[in-house]
C-alpha cells in the first residue's frame, strides 16, 4: 500500500475536518487517535474519502504509514495534551521528520516546543489555523510560524486546503517560531473585541430601542451589505433570527448570558500587556465574558440599584453602525500594533499586510475591509491604522457616531465597555497634548522618577514641598 503524504492526530471535530479537507484536495492521509473510536467513526463517516485515509491505532504503525520526511498534524486539547502527544510520537519518528501543530496553542509553548525538538533534529511547525468547523473543513486561514524548511515542505498542502481569496491562498509563513499562534492569539483577541462590540451594539438595540431580535436580525443582515460585510455581522444576523423549535421563542432569548472563554483573547490582552501596547478593546471584551460569568452576582447587584431604564437610548440605527464601524477600526488597529511591537521584540518581522491578506477568507475575522487593511500595512508597514489614509477618511466619518453612541450608552447604563474603550483610544491616540507630564509629575514628586522638560535636555526632578 502506498504511503500517506502526511498524517493527522486527533480526530476530534477540527482534527477530522483539516483530514477530510487534506482527503479531499487528493492526498493521502495517515489518521491516529488517542481512542480508536473516533478513528472507526472517522473511517464510517467518510464516504468516498475513506480511500484516501490509513488508519492506524497504534503509533508506531501511524508514523510508518507516513512518507519520509514525515509530517504529522497534531490537533489536540492546548497545554499538556500537546506535550503528551508530541512525547509519544517521538518514541517512532526520525531527524528530519516534522511536527505541525495546528491547535489553539500558547506562542511561547510554541517556541519552547520548537526548541525542544530542534535539539532532536525533528522539525516543529505551530501553526494557527481559524474558521472554525467549517473552515477546517472547506478552508480554513492558516498561520504558520517555525523554520522556513518545515514550511517549504508542508507548503503544498497547507495552501491546498486554505481558504481562497479571489483564488489566493489565505495560507502564509508568518515567521520563526511563535510567530503563528502569536498571530492566532492576537486574531482570537480582534475576534473577542469584534464579538463583543456587536453585543454591545445588540444590548442597546433590545434595551434602548426596544427592538426584538428578530427586527435587529433583519438590521445585522442589512448592514453586513454595507461597510461592516464579515463573517460576524453575517452570523450575528443568524443567530437572532433562530427560533427555539420547542418554545417558539426567539433561541438567543433563550440562552443564558455567560460567555464561555478558552483563553485566547485573555492571553492576546496579556500579551499586549507585556509589551507594554494599548490593547483596551481586547481587554474590554475578556473583561465583559468575566462580568458575563457573574450571572448570580449580576442578579444581586440590580435587586440593589435597581433595573437600568429600558427603552430610552438616544441613538439611531445609522449611528450605531457607524459607531460600530469606528470601534472595529479601534480594535484592529489595537490588535496590528500589537503584532507590530512583538514582531520588534521576538525578531519575527511579521509581514503585516500578508497577515491582513490571509485574514480576508476562511476565519472567524474575515471582513470586508480586511483588503483595504492589506493594501494599507503594505504600504506602510509601521503605520497605525488610525492615520492610514484610507481609514482616517472612514474614522473622520464615523467616529462622531461612535462619540453619540458611547455618550448616550453611558447616560442609559448601557454597560459599552468595548465602544467605550475604542473611542478612548481613539481620543488618546489623536491628541498631541497629553495629560501624562501631570503623571511624570506625581511620580517624580514620590519617587524621584524623574521628567524631561520640553524646553531642556536631559534628566530633571522637581524641589517639591514635603508632605509630612
Ligand atoms: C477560530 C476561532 C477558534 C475558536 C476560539 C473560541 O479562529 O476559528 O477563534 O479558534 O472558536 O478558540 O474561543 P473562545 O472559546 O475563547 O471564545
Amino acid at each position: 500500500m502506498s504511503k500517506a503524504e502526511i498524517g493527522v492526530f486527533g480526530l476530534a471535530v477540527m482534527g477530522s475536518n483539516l483530514a477530510l479537507n487534506i482527503a479531499d484536495h487528493g492526498y493521502k492521509v495517515a489518521l491516529s487517535n488517542r481512542t480508536s473510536s473516533k478513528i472507526d467513526q472517522m473511517m464510517e463517516s467518510a464516504g468516498e474519502l475513506a480511500g484516501r485515509f490509513i488508519p492506524n491505532t497504534g503509533l508506531g504503525a501511524f508514523v510508518r504509514s507516513i512518507k519520509k520526511p514525515r509530517a504529522i498534524i497534531i490537533m489536540v486539547k492546548a497545554g499538556k495534551p500537546v506535550d503528551l502527544t508530541i512525547q509519544a510520537l517521538l518514541e517512532h519518528m526520525e531527524e528530519g521528520d516534522a511536527i505541525i501543530e495546528a491547535g489553539n496553542a500558547n506562542y511561547r509553548d510554541s517556541m519552547r516546543r520548537f526548541e525542544e525538538l530542534r535539539a532532536r533534529g525533528i522539525g516543529f511547525l505551530g501553526v494557527g489555523v481559524s474558521g472554525g468547523e467549517e473552515g477546517a473543513r472547506f478552508g480554513p486561514s492558516i498561520m504558520a510560524g517555525g523554520s522556513k524548511d518545515q514550511w517549504h515542505n508542508a507548503e503544498e498542502i497547507l495552501t491546498a486546503i486554505s481558504a481562497k481569496f479571489n483564488g489566493e491562498p489565505c495560507a502564509a509563513y508568518l515567521g520563526t517560531s511563535g510567530a503563528g499562534h502569536f498571530v492566532k492569539t492576537i486574531h482570537n483577541g480582534i475576534e473577542y473585541a469584534d464579538m463583543q462590540m456587536i453585543a454591545e451594539v445588540f444590548g442597546v438595540m433590545r434595551d434602548g430601542l426596544g427592538m426584538t431580535p428578530a427586527e435587529c436580525a433583519q438590521v445585522f443582515k442589512k448592514w453586513n451589505e454595507g461597510p461592516l460585510n464579515s463573517y460576524l455581522i453575517e452570523i450575528t444576523g443568524l443567530v437572532l433570527e433562530a427560533v427555539d423549535e420547542k418554545t417558539g421563542k426567539p433561541l438567543v432569548e433563550l440562552i443564558l448570558d455567560k460567555a464561555g472563554q478558552k483563553g485566547t483573547g485573555r492571553w492576546s490582552a496579556i500579551a499586549a500587556q507585556e509589551l507594554g501596547v494599548a490593547a483596551t478593546t481586547i481587554e474590554g471584551a475578556v473583561a465583559a465574558r468575566a462580568i458575563s460569568a457573574l450571572k448570580e452576582e449580576r442578579i444581586a447587584a440590580q435587586s440593589v440599584y435597581g433595573a437600568p431604564g429600558a427603552g430610552e437610548a438616544k441613538m439611531s440605527l445609522g449611528q450605531l453602525e457607524q459607531a460600530l464601524l469606528a470601534g472595529k477600526i479601534a480594535a484592529y488597529a489595537q490588535g496590528f500594533a500589537i503584532m507590530k511591537k512583538a514582531s520588534e521584540e521576538n525578531g519575527w518581522e511579521l509581514p503585516l499586510g500578508t497577515i491582513a491578506r490571509i485574514w480576508r477568507a476562511g476565519c472567524i475575522i474575515r471582513s470586508g475591509f480586511l483588503d483595504q487593511m492589506a493594501k494599507s500595512y503594505e504600504k506602510d508597514h509601521a503605520v497605525n491604522l488610525l492615520v492610514a489614509p484610507d481609514f482616517v477618511e472612514i474614522m473622520q466619518a464615523s467616529s462622531d457616531a461612535l462619540r453619540n453612541v458611547v455618550a448616550a450608552g453611558a447616560l442609559g447604563a448601557f454597560p459599552l465597555p468595548c465602544l467605550s474603550a475604542a473611542l478612548a483610544y481613539f481620543d488618546g491616540y489623536r491628541r498631541a497634548e497629553g495629560t501624562a507630564n501631570l503623571i511624570q509629575g506625581q511620580r517624580d514628586f514620590f519617587g524621584a522618577h524623574g521628567f524631561v522638560l520640553t524646553d531642556r535636555e536631559g534628566e530633571q526632578h522637581g524641589d517639591w514641598p514635603s508632605t509630612l
